[in-house]
C-alpha cells in the first residue's frame, strides 16, 4: 500500500466536517474546490471525492495536466472543471473562484492542497566556510504557495459559503514537516503556519471547521 494512498485514507477520515453542528456533510452535487487539483494527491482526493457525489472544481497551474484530469475524472462519470490558476496571485485567485461561482454555483467545500517544496539548508558550510545558502527566491516562494495561496483561496471559499448562506468545510493539507525538518526552512515554517492559520479559522467561523490531517498525523507519531 503506497504512502499517498495511506495518507489519503487518513484525510478522509479526519474530513469529517462539522458544519452548524453537524458531524457528517451529504456530498451529493456539491461543489468542492481542490488546488492543485491536476494530479498527485490533489486528484487522488477529486476521484474519491467524486465517486461521493461531488461536483469538482480543479484548480491549478498546470493546463495540460487539468484537462487530463478532467477527462479522466469524465471517463468515470465524475463532474469535474478545470480552473488554470496560481495560488500565491490575488487576482489570479479572485478570477478563479469568480469563474468557479459563475460556471458551477458557490463553493461548499475547499481542500487547499497545491503545495511546493524548495529544498536547502540555510547555511551549507564545510570547515568554516559559507558554501551556499537558501535563496530569498526559495522561501519567499514556498512561503506564497503552501500558506499564502491558502488564505487567498480560502477567503474566497469562505466568502462564498457565507454569502451563499450554506455549510461548508476548508481542508488545508499540511505535513508532518510542520514540526521542523532539515533543509526545509521555508516549507516547514509554511506548513506550521498553515496549521496556526487553520485553528484560528476555526476558532473564527461559525460554519467551519478545518482539519489539517497531516499535521495530526505528525502528532500521533512517537518520536
Ligand atoms: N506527497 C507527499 O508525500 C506529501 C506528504 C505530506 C504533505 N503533502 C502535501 O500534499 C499536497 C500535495 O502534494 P503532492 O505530492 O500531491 O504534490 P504534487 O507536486 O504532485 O502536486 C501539486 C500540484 O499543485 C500544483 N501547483 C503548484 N504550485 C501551484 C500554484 N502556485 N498554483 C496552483 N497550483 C499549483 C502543481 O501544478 C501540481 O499539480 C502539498 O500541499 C504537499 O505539501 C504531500
Amino acid at each position: 500500500m503506497s504512502s499517498h494512498f495511506l495518507f489519503i485514507c487518513f484525510m478522509l477520515r479526519c474530513t469529517i466536517i462539522r458544519s452548524k453542528g453537524d458531524s457528517s456533510m451529504e456530498l451529493t452535487n456539491k461543489i468542492i474546490a481542490i488546488t492543485g487539483g491536476a494530479r498527485g494527491l490533489g486528484f487522488a482526493m477529486a476521484e474519491r471525492l467524486g465517486k461521493a457525489g461531488a461536483r469538482l472544481a480543479l484548480l491549478d497551474l498546470n493546463a495540460d495536466n487539468l484537462d487530463s484530469a478532467v477527462a479522466k475524472l469524465a471517463s468515470s462519470g465524475i463532474d469535474a472543471r478545470a480552473f488554470v490558476v496560481n495560488v500565491a496571485d490575488e487576482a489570479s485567485v479572485t478570477q478563479a473562484f469568480a469563474d468557479i461561482l459563475d460556471q458551477m454555483g458557490a463553493v461548499s467545500g475547499l481542500v487547499n492542497n497545491a503545495g511546493i517544496t524548495k529544498d536547502a539548508l540555510l547555511i551549507k558550510a564545510k570547515e568554516g566556510e559559507v558554501q551556499k545558502r537558501m535563496t530569498l527566491d526559495a522561501w519567499k516562494s514556498v512561503i506564497d504557495v503552501n500558506l499564502t495561496g491558502a488564505f487567498l483561496c480560502g477567503r474566497e471559499a469562505a466568502t462564498q459559503m457565507i454569502e451563499a448562506d450554506q455549510e461548508g468545510v476548508i481542508i488545508n493539507i499540511s505535513s508532518i514537516s510542520c514540526a521542523g525538518n532539515m533543509g526545509q526552512s521555508n516549507y516547514s515554517a509554511a506548513k506550521a503556519a498553515l496549521n496556526a492559520l487553520t485553528v484560528t479559522w476555526a476558532k473564527s467561523w461559525p460554519v467551519t471547521v478545518s482539519v489539517p490531517a497531516a499535521w495530526r498525523l505528525a502528532l500521533s507519531i512517537p518520536r
